[in-house]
């Protein structure tokens, strides 16, 4: 049987540190840090995300606002209040929930954000960062993966790492990242062969599809760290990771359970990265 990964425990223990370093930071500073979130449209997924992003954003002593506009606002008028926040001084972190509606590009969003202030790390200047071994604001899933296996003491360098996904948010950034920490890594995707065969040799798997139950008990090796990614729902409407638990359970040695592994990770690096973005502000730097 395998150690279950408490994402939930590791977030509240992450979110106790930095809401020590917020009210310190503020004493010294003379104001708290600023989150901005905008949200376009009434997305319900998105509507959830952005709540629990200003909770919690609250909870730690941050001041967060969140930005609602109609999604017939115009790119242009997005883009302008992007700007905006670039330039005021009381905001340190700029997030644009997504996705957005079709009439704006993501990407041209994405390149408005100043890049100090991008908490999300989807902007070029910070994926390139990442890229050279340079990072400063680093997409949150992946940071909150990293962050688990180094709470759990679960060794990287040497060990054969396979990730299943290749997105901008997740796939790619987090194969960056076990690289630099010296692990062997694979990046499977949709049309790579004999997926079973390559995951089987997986010390450390990342299953990032976004598809019910599609790595099965049969594919992990014996001993293996499991990092679930996905939420899906499953032919009866629970919630389920893209890892069959069940199976898999049997023969990792650890495992993120779905919901409570990766998922409050990722909202807690949101929090820690906007809490980076402050320190570099105000001159305070930034460890990352
Ligand atoms: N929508 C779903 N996940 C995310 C995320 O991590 N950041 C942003 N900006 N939007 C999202």
């Amino acid at each position: 049987m395998s150690k279950i990964i408490d994402g939930k425990v590791i977030s509240s223990r992450l979110r106790e540190e930095i809401a020590r370093e917020v009210e310190q930071l503020k004493k010294a500073v003379g104001r708290p840090p600023g989150l901005s979130v905008i949200l376009v449209g009434e997305d319900p997924a998105s509507q959830i995300y952005v709540r629990n992003k200003e909770k919690t954003a609250k909870e730690l002593g941050f001041k967060s606002e969140v930005i609602r506009f109609p999604d017939t606002i115009s790119e242009n008028d997005l883009l302008r209040k992007i700007e905006e926040l670039n330039n005021d001084q009381s905001v340190d972190g700029i997030l644009v929930q997504l996705p957005l509606p079709e009439h704006i590009d993501e990407f041209k969003v994405t390149l408005t954000i100043a890049p100090e202030k991008d908490v999300d790390g989807f902007h070029p200047v910070n994926m390139g960062r990442l890229l050279i071994g340079k990072p400063y604001l680093v997409p949150c899933t992946p940071l909150g993966i990293i962050k688990m296996l180094d709470y759990e003491g679960i060794e990287i360098e040497g060990k054969k790492a396979v990730i299943i996904g290749r997105s901008n948010i997740v796939g790619k950034p987090v194969a960056i990242l076990l690289l630099q920490r010296n692990a062997t890594v694979t990046i499977c995707h949709s049309r790579t062969r004999n997926l079973p065969d390559i995951v089987r040799e997986a010390d450390i798997l990342v299953a990032a599809v976004g598809k019910a139950k599609f790595v099965k008990g049969d594919w992990i090796k014996e001993g293996a760290v499991v990092i679930d990614v996905g939420i899906n729902r499953d032919e009866n409407g629970k919630l389920v990771g893209d890892v069959d638990f069940e199976e898999a359970q049997k023969k990792a040695s650890h495992i993120t359970p779905v919901p409570g592994g990766v998922g409050p990770m990722t909202i807690t690096m949101l929090m820690y990265n906007t809490l980076q973005a402050f320190k570099k502000h105000v001159g305070m730097e930034g460890e990352q």
